[in-house]
């Protein structure tokens, strides 16, 4: 497929500025909802990460005109049964920050021994009538304290399988490569490219 503009369906400037990182070699326009001040913010409430990404996508390309970008992102962790999942933005309540999940995360986790864990990313492109959606996963553990300044998020207590360092410890570029969203726009970009 060609696409010589699209926006990220996203008011995050974390996932706006990573997606934009993995996109500019390809040439195409990258824009975002702040280049439409009068887009509104979507409320997340489907039950799956694929249901919201969906949502936003759609949403955005009515009102633009133009092919939308979205993702939605959760942390599933073994030993809470996959819990935050599709909530892991109000982990710990409607307006909760990112240092009131993380630590709601870690309190869960107190005395925990199995600390496997995964983030799980739905991208979802939507242009016209077509709908298209790509999934990323990135496995690691929850560490028992934050490590790390950089990302966002969960970052500070996530260690990617075969890394000793966090995702708030690893350069950008390092992160954007193994990540659940680096890996689910990278297949976006294959399908591009097909
Ligand atoms: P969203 O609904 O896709 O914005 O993501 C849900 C929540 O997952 C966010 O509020 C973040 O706390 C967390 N999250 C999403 N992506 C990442 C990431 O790359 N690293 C750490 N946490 C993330």
């Amino acid at each position: 497929m060609k696409l010589k503009k699209l926006v990220i369906a996203s008011q995050n400037p974390h996932k706006i500025e990573e997606m934009q990182q993995i996109l500019k070699p390809l040439g195409i326009q990258v824009l975002s909802t702040h280049d439409f001040p009068d887009l509104e913010e979507v409320e997340e409430d489907r039950e799956t990460l694929q249901g919201n990404a969906l949502k936003k996508a759609r949403y955005v390309s009515a009102e633009t005109g133009l092919p939308a970008l979205s993702d939605d992102t959760g942390l599933e962790v073994d030993a809470l049964d996959g819990a935050p999942g599709v909530f892991s933005a109000r982990y710990a309540g409607e307006d909760a920050s990112y240092k009131d999940n993380l630590e709601k995360l870690l309190s869960e986790m107190e005395g925990k021994t199995v600390r496997s864990a995964q983030f799980r990313t739905v991208v979802a492109l939507v242009k016209g009538t077509e709908e298209f959606t790509f999934e990323g996963v990135c496995k690691g553990e929850i560490l028992t304290s934050k490590k790390g300044e950089k990302g966002f998020g969960y970052d500070p207590v996530f260690r990617p399988q075969g890394y000793e360092l966090t995702f708030a410890e690893l350069d950008s570029s390092t992160k954007n490569k193994i990540s659940h969203r680096g890996r689910a726009v990278q297949k976006f970009v294959e399908f591009l490219e097909k």
